[in-house]
């Protein structure tokens, strides 16, 4: 098995026990990236493509870029709207929002992280989902 099937394995293997034990706000997806040198389109979409199958809505946090590309493309209006969600909610179901440098996707801005999910481009449906949740 070469080392880069290894990472792989390793990657599997975070990724299944953030599922088990339902802490994937915790996992930190950018990090094992970088540690493993893995290919960040193939685990975006690896992680997307499974994200309908479990539930990880709970507790996520949701990160808005605020980097140059983004804020031009509307991320600040992204977060004031997922902000002002909280106000109207009870505190255990507030929406976990923060802002965040540059996630490296600039070309297909406006981005965000929904907990580990990457969200790109103008389709803004996620965050209607989200407030309305
Ligand atoms: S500025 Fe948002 S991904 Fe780079």
């Amino acid at each position: 098995m070469s080392s880069h099937e290894q990472n792989w394995w390793i990657f599997l293997d975070a990724w299944s026990s953030a599922i088990k034990n339902k802490n994937f706000d915790q996992f930190d997806v950018n990090k094992l990236i970088t540690d493993l040198d893995l290919d960040i389109n193939l685990v975006h979409e690896f992680i997307n493509y499974f994200r309908d199958d479990f539930s990880f809505t709970k507790n996520i946090i949701i990160s808005i870029c605020m980097g140059a590309s983004c804020r031009s493309k509307g991320n600040e209006q992204v977060f004031s709207r997922l902000e002002d969600a909280n106000k109207s909610r009870i505190p255990e179901r507030q929406l976990q929002v923060k802002p965040v440098l540059c996630l490296s996707e600039c070309n297909q801005a406006p981005c965000s992280m929904n907990g580990p999910k990457l969200q790109t481009g103008d389709d803004l449906s996620w965050v209607d989902r989200i407030v309305k949740e």
